[in-house]
């Protein structure tokens, strides 16, 4: 990965409140009966707005052939990640419903953020709640391992723990947080499971990460759809995602793309 300049670090950071502010008013339309469709095309006009970019729309990986077709990443109950919001689908109460969002901002140095949360539609069962609180504070967890000295083993290593201490929860292995800033997907690759072979590369200032725990009710397998996006839990069973982007500081780090009103 390249390291961050002081520049782009202020940008980052300014991006990042702007999309954490977003990201709280798109949570907050997250009602039963309004369309992921309607929620995406909110969410693009609120970037649009900030004078950013949806950082997703148009991008392409090894796995789909097709371009991600959308501004937000809209996966609903057994699905994990990569979404693709529709006209059809319509948000009723009971569900759970993933947003993920990102935006580029070409006038600062064209800079990515990168950022999701699993938001709870009208009434939802217990073990579900504890499964939503669960990966968020797993967040918190990796968020807290993210600092010099440090190494990109330690973010999974203490995600790992504390799920395994909650109970029997999926941990995804398919999936994977990253470096992120010049680009959505940078290296380094950061598991949400211990892999000891990270031990190996450390932390250091400037370097700009995404830390997204993806945490399941059952299995940790996934598949991807014949939509060439959406992967869902194999086994149906029901899946969190929350993310964030965190810049590493000298004495530990900053959460770039933290809401205004978010709980920890
Ligand atoms: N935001 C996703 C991540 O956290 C990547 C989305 S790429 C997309 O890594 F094309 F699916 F939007
Ligand atoms: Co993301
Ligand atoms: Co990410």
């Amino acid at each position: 990965m390249k390291f961050k300049t002081e520049e782009d670090i202020k940008n980052l950071i300014e991006n990042g409140k702007r999309i954490g502010e977003i990201l709280e008013m798109v949570a907050a339309l997250c009602r039963p009966g309004i369309s992921t469709f309607e929620i995406d095309k909110q969410a693009e006009k609120m970037i649009r707005k900030a004078g950013g970019k949806p950082a997703f729309k148009g991008y392409k990986t090894y796995t789909s052939d097709v371009p991600f077709p959308a501004t937000i990443c809209a996966s609903l109950n057994e699905e994990l990640v990569h979404g693709i919001p529709r006209k059809n689908v319509f948000l009723k109460d009971g569900d759970i419903f993933s947003i993920d969002i990102g935006m580029q901002w070409p006038a600062r140095g064209g800079v990515f953020t990168d950022t999701a949360l699993t938001v709870p539609i009208g009434k939802i069962p217990e073990k579900t709640s504890k499964l939503l609180d669960v990966t968020r504070k797993a967040l918190e967890k990796g968020i807290a391992a993210v600092k010099p000295g440090n190494s990109i083993a330690s973010v999974g290593k203490a995600i790992e723990l504390y799920v395994k201490s909650q109970g029997n929860y999926g941990i995804v292995r398919d999936l994977t947080g990253h470096g992120v800033g010049h680009a959505i997907h940078e290296e380094p690759f950061i598991p949400n499971y211990h892999d000891h072979y990270l031990e190996k590369i450390k932390f250091e200032p400037g370097m700009v990460v995404a830390i997204e725990p993806m945490i399941a009710l059952g299995d940790w397998r996934v598949k991807t759809m014949p939509d060439g996006w959406t992967i869902k839990m194999a086994d149906g069973s029901l899946a969190a995602h929350f993310e964030h982007t965190i810049v590493v500081t000298k004495d530990g780090n900053i959460v770039a793309t933290r809401r205004p009103h978010e709980t920890i």
